[in-house]
């Protein structure tokens, strides 16, 4: 028999530029500090979950369904595309499914992506758009934010005849900044017809803001365009992982040939169903995300913090100490929150709106690590 030597085989190299990419950092799980830290009353505001749990309708769904589970799920998704198709106002040819809207961002990239493109992007952008260019192998063109807002003018200007995708997130995450249908409508009036614009719309349902950008007609209107919305971030069902994206049936249809033919579990499609219904649920979040940022703002105002003015459900928290120092105090305090220096924020945090004892414990455990640090400061 013979072995192959994996420390000189050339075969095994990855493809170019696999080397470059950082292993995607997740919010660490509760179970994980418990562990290393010993501590228990853990509260994990570090993913930007729903902190109202899943709703009612869709954990029965997920019992009623998990009654099933010897059987392969339906690899088209019929029921949820018919019922998404009805909420949304377009035909099901329109939707592609995904292992979270995180899966169709990826699936553009395999199925349009080829390593002579450029992909355009925004400096402090969601971090799956570099992936997917790294993983793609094409050319990132990454476009400075202007007070942590996505400029859509520059990343018009920055469209080269290789341009093939612009990823935008809208809110953004980290920075929980938005465009404006403005800014949109002239945005897509410089993108020319061969460039396809991507808008990542994950926190969608929580927007406030009237001047926020209505996307659904440029996809009617068969512009190259496509919306990626989740399940992941009101309807509360970020472990079932399920999302979704929205566009002009022609898109859709090669993104159809790449994806793996059950990529949607079988739970995770009666859940996003029920999930899909539950409009008092969605209405309460929706409340409860307000109500909660307002406490956390007038919070941070008393603390003497910055931060950016929010359209999703978590807030950017600037800091005068390294963000990643805070974090790291917040979580021997039994509070995880994410430090963004790997956005180009190196002296902010992310936290996401809680319930109100987590943002509550939140905020007295700021002010308190705050305090220490400015008293430690002046008696140096
Ligand atoms: C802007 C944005 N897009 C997409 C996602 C991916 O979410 P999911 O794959 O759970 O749908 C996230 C998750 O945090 C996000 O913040």
């Amino acid at each position: 028999m013979r072995f192959i030597d994996l420390s000189t085989n050339a075969m095994l190299k990855p493809k170019p530029g696999i080397d470059t990419i950082q292993p995607y950092q997740a919010g660490k799980p509760i179970e994980e500090v418990q562990r290393e830290l010993g501590i228990t009353d853990i509260i994990k505001l570090a993913s930007n979950e729903n902190p109202l749990g899943p709703s009612q309708l869709a954990m029965q769904a997920i019992a009623e369904s998990s009654r099933q589970v010897h059987l392969y799920p339906d690899s088209n998704a019929c029921y949820l595309k018919a019922d998404l198709a009805e909420h949304l106002g377009v035909s099901e040819e329109h939707l592609i499914l995904g292992n979270g809207s995180n899966d169709v961002l990826q699936l553009i990239g395999e199925a349009y992506i080829v390593p002579d493109d450029e992909v355009i992007y925004a400096a402090g952008a969601f971090v799956v758009y570099s992936l997917v260019t790294k993983i793609c192998g094409a050319t990132a063109v990454v476009v400075p934010m202007h007070k942590d807002t996505h400029q859509l003018s520059a990343m018009a200007a920055a469209i080269t005849e290789k341009t093939k995708v612009i990823y935008v997130a809208n809110p953004n995450n980290p920075t929980g900044t938005m465009v404006t249908a403005d800014e949109t409508a002239a945005f897509m009036e410089q993108v020319p017809p061969d460039v396809l614009v991507v808008f990542d719309e994950a926190y969608y349902e929580y927007v406030t803001r009237p001047d926020y950008p209505q996307t659904l007609p440029y996809v009617l209107e068969g512009r190259n365009f496509i919306i990626t919305r989740t399940f992941s971030k009101i309807y509360g069902l970020a472990g079932l992982r399920i999302g979704y994206g929205i566009a002009p049936p022609a898109l859709v249809e090669p993104m159809n040939r790449v994806r793996q033919p059950f990529n949607c579990s079988l739970v995770a499609q009666a859940a996003a169903r029920e999930a899909l219904k539950d409009s008092a649920y969605v209405a309460e979040s929706q409340k409860h995300n307000t109500t909660g940022k307002t406490f956390l703002y007038n919070a941070l105002d008393k603390i003497g913090l910055r931060y950016t003015q929010t359209e999703g459900n978590f807030i950017m928290v600037f800091v005068k100490q390294l963000g990643a120092d805070i974090a790291d105090a917040l979580l021997k305090k039994g509070i995880i929150v994410r430090p963004i220096a790997g956005y180009g924020y190196p002296n902010a945090i992310r936290v996401t709106i809680g319930t109100e004892q987590e943002n509550e414990r939140f905020i007295t455990a700021l002010s308190e690590i705050i305090k220490n640090e400015r008293t430690d400061t002046t008696q140096q």
